[in-house]
C-alpha cells in the first residue's frame, strides 16, 4: 500500500477523531512534511481532512470515488483488482485503456476504473452512456485458460457476478437477460462488453468491461424508456465501491468455479438469474431477425428459440427483444 493508503488507513482507524501528525509520520514510516504534502493530495482526491495546529488531523469525509484506496479497503479477492487498479477521473474507454494496458503485458486482475467516459462502448458498436460520479465503469484484464470458442463463458460469469452484487446489496428484483444484459423490471441497469485478443486456439487476454448506472437521478429520453439505475429504482443513493467491490469477489469466485468444476455450475446459476427462458421475443441479429419463444439455452449457453413455424433455432449472438 502507498503512502496515502496508509495515511487513510490510520485516519479512518481513529473514525473522526484527531492524530498528530508526528504520530501518522512515526507510524508510516515517512516525513512530517511527506505526511503534510499526502494530506494535501488526498484533499485534491475530495477527502475532507481537517486539520489543527494542537491537535494534528481529522478525516471527517470521504468521497463516493471509485479511488484505487477506496476499492482495496475491505476487498475480498486475492487477484482480481488486488494488483494494478488504474484510475481516471475522465477517459476515453475503460475497455480501451485496458487493452493497451494488456497489450503491454498486464497480469490478470488489473483493473481499470473511471468517474466518467467520454466514448464509453457497448456491445455492437453502441455508446454507452457515462456521466460523472454516477455509475460503475470497470474494466478487467483475464487471461484464462480457455480456447476462443470458449470465451462467452466469461461473460455469463460476469453477468451473474454482477447480477449477485446488485441483488445482494439492493434487494431490487434483478434479472439477466440472455446473454449478458443485467436487468430491474425489465429495463437495463447494466451491460457488459467482453473484447478478446487471441490466435487460432488459444486467447491471449479478455477485458471484460462492466457499465452499471447507479445514482443517476434520470437518464436520457433516448435511453429512458429502456434504460434504469438504482436510485431511480430504489429511491435511494447507494455507495458504488460498495457494488464494485462484491462484484469482483463474486466474479472471482465463478472464475474459479468456473476453472475447478467446468461451465455446467455457472449456467446452471445463470439460469436461475435469467427471465429470458419461456419469453415470447424477437431475435435480431446483424442481417436477419426471428420471432418466437426462447425454450432454453444449450450446454454452451447457445440460446434455443422455437419459431411460430415450428422451426427451431440456435442462436450464438444478437439482441433479445421481449414482445
Ligand atoms: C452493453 O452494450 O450492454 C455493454 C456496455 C458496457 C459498458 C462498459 S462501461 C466500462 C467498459 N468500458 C467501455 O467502454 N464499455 C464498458
Amino acid at each position: 500500500m502507498d503512502t496515502r493508503g496508509r495515511l487513510l488507513e490510520y485516519l479512518k482507524k481513529e473514525s473522526g477523531g484527531w492524530v498528530s501528525g508526528e504520530a501518522l509520520s512515526r507510524e508510516i514510516g515517512v516525513t512530517r512534511s511527506a505526511v503534510w504534502k499526502n494530506i494535501v493530495r488526498l484533499r485534491g482526491d475530495g477527502y475532507v481532512i481537517d486539520s489543527s495546529p494542537g491537535k494534528g488531523y481529522s478525516l471527517s469525509r470521504t468521497p463516493d470515488m471509485l479511488l484505487p484506496n477506496e476499492i482495496w479497503e475491505g476487498l475480498e479477492t486475492e487477484v482480481f483488482g488486488r494488483g494494478e487498479i488504474v484510475y481516471f477521473r475522465e477517459t476515453d474507454s475503460t475497455n480501451a485503456r485496458a487493452r493497451e494496458l494488456a497489450d503491454q503485458g498486464a497480469p490478470e486482475g488489473t483493473l481499470v476504473v473511471a468517474e466518467s467516459q467520454t466514448k464509453g462502448r457497448g456491445r455492437k458498436g453502441r455508446s454507452w452512456f457515462s456521466p460523472p460520479g454516477t455509475g460503475i465503469y470497470a474494466s478487467l484484464i483475464l487471461r484464462p485458460d480457455l480456447s476462443p470458442d470458449e470465451a462467452p463463458r466469461i461473460t455469463f460469469v460476469t453477468a451473474i457476478s454482477a447480477a449477485e452484487a446488485l441483488l445482494s446489496l439492493t434487494l431490487l428484483d434483478v434479472a439477466i437477460k440472455w446473454p449478458n444484459d443485467i436487468l430491474i423490471k425489465e429495463k437495463k441497469v447494466a451491460g457488459i462488453l467482453t473484447e478478446i485478443s487471441a490466435e487460432m486456439d488459444v486467447i491471449d487476454y479478455m477485458v471484460v468491461g462492466l457499465g452499471m448506472n447507479v445514482n443517476n437521478p434520470h437518464l436520457p429520453h433516448d435511453i429512458a424508456e429502456r434504460a434504469t439505475s438504482v436510485l431511480m429504482e430504489t429511491g435511494g443513493e447507494f455507495q458504488r465501491v460498495k457494488i464494485l467491490r462484491e462484484y469482483l469477489r463474486r466474479q472471482e469466485r465463478y472464475y474459479q468455479v468456473l476453472r475447478e468444476s467446468g461451465f455446467g455450475p455457472v449456467l446452471g446459476r445463470w439460469k436461475e438469474l435469467t427471465n429470458t427462458i419461456g419469453k415470447r421475443v424477437m431475435v435480431e441479429m446483424i442481417d436477419r431477425r426471428y420471432t418466437g419463444v426462447v425454450t432454453g439455452v444449450d450446454p454452451d449457453g447457445v440460446l434455443i428459440l422455437q419459431e411460430e413455424g415450428g422451426q427451431v433455432r440456435r442462436i450464438l449472438s444478437g439482441d433479445v427483444i421481449f414482445v
